[in-house]
């Protein structure tokens, strides 16, 4: 099979590649990265001699096509990921998350190829704490941040795609992805680069909103699942029952680094700040039969821990950077 990697340099796509060349040997990868400020190579330097890398774009349709053309199936990760980033300038994310997509599904409709879509919840918007439903697949759209809106859009596009089209192609929309390689910007690498440098932990606002925790390695073995047994046209939604609030993470990494878990600041909220997801991946487990290997968020952010700690390489460039740009809008409320 020969299989396209759209964002293959980034968090969840990386992990996705090392898992595909390790159990799939007769899968022939080819990735697609732009190498933004959130791609890496050397997220993929353990199997670089056994996948072809193109640096470029997904909005580029010159180059998709002669990608798409020369494919089997597009598993579609690339995107403007992270929600803080979408409320300082949006225009990235209707290229990239709008634009590309677009631009992908032209391709895979002319020349007939399988394409799976990642997307995420937040295209539902949010839940009160203590609402006892869950999102599902027929929950409506209703996105908060620039970047949920572009993704959503995305989302939408497939779907009509599929309808207008035929194209023939899947969707899964998951929750809040950890595990090693990703950008120290997003909330758990933040926090755990931030303990290891002897910096304390910063909470937005309250420390309550909730997120419905999945280790990246979950995702991705629910993308294949949906790969080879989702029905065409179909959306399932991915998550492993992690619901955790902010604090409650915060507290748990400085515990497994040895710390007090006392020791962390509140600071200004994000605007819009979505309060709680809450996957219900029943469609996913009873109809595909996928069942997440991670069941135990403590032991998966000690795995994570460890991960950060060893790589300090791997993530070292990009710290200061990062913690620059938090600090041009971030106060200290309360310790
Ligand atoms: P990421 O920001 O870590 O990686 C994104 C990758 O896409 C990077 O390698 C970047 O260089 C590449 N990219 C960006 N713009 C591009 C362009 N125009 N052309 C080609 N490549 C481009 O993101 P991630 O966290 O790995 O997320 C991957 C996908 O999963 C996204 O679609 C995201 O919406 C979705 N998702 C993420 C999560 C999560 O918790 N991180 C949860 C659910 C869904
Ligand atoms: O739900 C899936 C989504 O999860 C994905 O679609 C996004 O790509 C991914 O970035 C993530 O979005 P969030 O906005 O939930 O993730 P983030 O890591 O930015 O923040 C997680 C929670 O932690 C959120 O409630 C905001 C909070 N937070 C974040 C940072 C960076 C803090 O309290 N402090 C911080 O320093």
């Amino acid at each position: 099979m020969r299989l396209l990697v759209t964002g293959g340099a980034g968090f969840i796509g990386a992990n996705f590649v090392h898992r595909t060349v390790e159990d799939r040997p007769d899968v022939r990868v080819t990735v697609l990265d732009k190498l933004t400020y959130a791609g890496n190579r050397a997220s993929l330097q353990p199997v670089a001699d056994r996948i072809e890398f193109v640096h470029g774009d997904v909005a580029d349709a010159g180059l998709v096509d002669r990608l798409v053309a020369d494919s089997d199936l597009v598993v579609h990760f690339a995107a403007e990921s992270h929600n803080d980033n979408s409320l300082r300038d949006p225009s990235p994310f209707v290229h990239t998350n709008v634009v590309g997509t677009f631009t992908l599904l032209e391709a895979v409709r002319r020349h007939g190829v399988r394409y799976h879509h990642i997307s995420t919840d937040e295209v539902y918007g949010d839940l009160e704490l203590d609402d006892p439903a869950k999102f599902t697949e027929s929950t409506p759209y209703n996105p908060s941040s620039p970047y949920s809106s572009t993704k959503a859009g995305s989302d939408l596009l497939v779907r009509a795609w599929v309808r207008s089209f035929g194209v023939a192609a899947t969707l899964s929309n998951c929750s809040n992805n950890y595990g090693p390689y990703q950008h120290v910007e997003k909330f758990v690498p933040r926090q755990i680069t931030n303990v290891l440098d002897g910096v304390r932990p910063r909470l937005y606002g309250t420390g309550r909103n909730v997120r419905d925790w999945i280790h990246v390695d979950d995702h991705n073995s629910a993308v294949w699942t949906i790969i080879e047994k989702g029905e065409i046209g179909r959306t399932y939604l991915i998550g492993a029952d992690g619901e955790t609030d902010n604090r409650t993470v915060v507290e748990t990494v400085l515990e497994l680094c040895g710390r007090d878990p006392g020791e962390f600041d509140f600071v200004t909220d994000r605007p819009g700040h979505d309060l709680r997801y809450a996957i219900d991946s029943s469609r996913l487990r009873t109809e595909l039969g996928w069942e997440p290997r991670y069941r135990d968020l403590r032991s998966g952010l000690a795995a994570t821990v460890e991960w950060y700690r060893s790589n300090e390489d791997w993530w070292r460039p990009q710290k200061d950077a990062t913690e620059r740009a938090y600090a041009r809008t971030e106060t200290i409320v309360r310790p």
